[in-house]
């Protein structure tokens, strides 16, 4: 057994309150999992934090009036105060938009720059002329061409889970002005993914008993080869690329993002024992393990991308366990399952679920439930049922009288 665990949870876009969804992919079961490893009495800490950077941002800042800045603050603390309330525990909730962040993803570029790991090239994007930028990743939408489905965005399909480049799109509009985009050359430097092809997978034969639904998507992802992946953004918003000729140009949002496990573990070492450097105690030292907690959209980020981040580094361990669940659905009374979705409205926020009711009873029901190697649906009245049958009487019950036997003649 390892002598110490270091838990992450994915950063969840602070553009957004946090649903019965996300609680049920990654935040509940690795809260389960940290309180369980505590109650063994073993060193373990939890690290998350808000994601503020990103295309996810500055949409969700236009869409509302505000700046990228307004909206991270606000979702920062909203979503920090509500994992607190449903009894999800962090020892450390960070952001990406901090100095510290900033600087630590900096510098992790800059040493892959130095050691000549970047494919710097220059190529036609799609450029929006009337917003004067370019457009990646969700600033377009399309049809989708590998399902079909006309609501894909340029960095994923939602609907096949495809992931995509913009000019993959069939039909591209601009998500700014709804225009059809045209092309213009710009330079970005990027992750060569292939040349780590046969080190991540010596490594991944390593990993036992990783979960089918996680190593499924790897194999798949492996048996395709991978490709070049871009690292770098025409974008204000984000971590600026630190060289000198990458004006208005910052990190890739999942360049910067998993670099907030190193940056916020560093901030809650500073905090604990007054000394930053102490995060190389979970993330340099082979007695740790580093166990990531996802949901399953973020499965080729955390097992392609970031490990070969992190061998490209060289400083720094790989995970042990990546864990993602698969989607939560949800069914409402007389409807078909469906699946959880903000824009439709068929999310439901934890917020105002506990306006209502005590965090326990979701956090029985979501965990009898869930999503482990399939999709499954929340349904209101098998939450009540679950909780008054299964909790109360069956395991209450079995509680109730052993203890009641215990009292009496022992
Ligand atoms: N913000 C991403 C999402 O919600 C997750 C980022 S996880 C990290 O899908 F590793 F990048 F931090
Ligand atoms: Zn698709």
């Amino acid at each position: 057994m390892s002598k110490r665990t270091l838990v992450t949870s994915a950063l969840p876009y602070a553009n957004g309150p946090i649903h019965l969804g996300h609680l049920a992919g990654a935040y509940l079961p690795a809260d389960l999992y940290v309180r369980y490893k505590r109650l063994k009495d073993e060193d373990i800490i939890h690290i998350c934090g808000s994601d503020e950077h990103g295309v996810p941002i500055t949409i969700a800042s236009e869409k509302e009036g505000i700046s990228p800045q307004d909206i991270v603050d606000k979702f920062h603390e909203q979503n920090k105060q509500i994992f607190e309330e449903f009894g999800i525990h962090f020892d450390y909730y960070g952001r990406t938009s901090s100095e510290v962040h900033h600087q630590t993803s900096q510098e992790f570029f800059t040493k892959l720059y130095e050691d000549d790991v970047f494919v710097q090239k220059t190529e036609e994007q799609l450029y929006d002329p009337k917003a004067e930028m370019f457009l990646p990743d969700r600033y377009v939408k399309g049809t989708c061409p590998n399902c079909g489905y006309e609501e894909a965005y340029g960095d994923q399909c939602e609907s096949c889970g495809t992931s995509l480049s913009p000019t993959e799109l069939k039909n591209p509009k601009s998500a700014i002005t709804g225009d059809t985009p045209e092309t213009k050359e710009t330079t970005h430097w990027y992750l060569p993914l292939g040349d780590f092809q046969e080190r991540l997978e010596k490594w991944l034969d390593t990993r036992e008993n990783w979960k089918p639904n996680v190593m499924g998507q790897v194999k798949s992802w492996l048996n395709d080869g991978l490709a070049d992946r871009a690292v770098t953004r025409d974008l204000t918003w984000g971590v600026p690329v630190p060289l000198e000729d990458a004006d208005g140009k910052v990190l890739y949002v999942w360049f910067d993002a998993p670099i907030g496990y190193i940056s916020f573990t560093a901030k809650w070492c500073e905090e604990q024992t007054g000394d930053w450097e102490n995060y190389k105690r979970w993330w340099q030292d082979p007695d740790a393990e580093i166990v990531h907690f996802i949901g399953e959209d973020n499965v080729v980020f955390h097992t392609i991308m970031w490990p070969a981040m992190l061998m490209a580094e060289g400083n720094y361990q790989l995970p042990s366990e990546v864990v993602a669940n698969c989607f939560l659905n949800i069914q409402f009374p007389g409807e078909e399952e469906q699946k959880i979705s903000t824009s439709r409205g068929t999310a439901i926020w934890i917020e105002e679920y506990l306006e209502k009711y005590d965090p326990d009873p979701l956090r029985y029901y979501l965990t009898m439930i869930a999503p482990e190697d399939q999709r499954t649906a929340f349904q209101f009245d098998d939450l009540i049922s679950r909780n008054n049958e299964e909790l109360v009487a069956t395991f209450g019950n079995l509680v109730h009288r052993t203890m009641s036997f215990v009292h009496k003649y022992f």
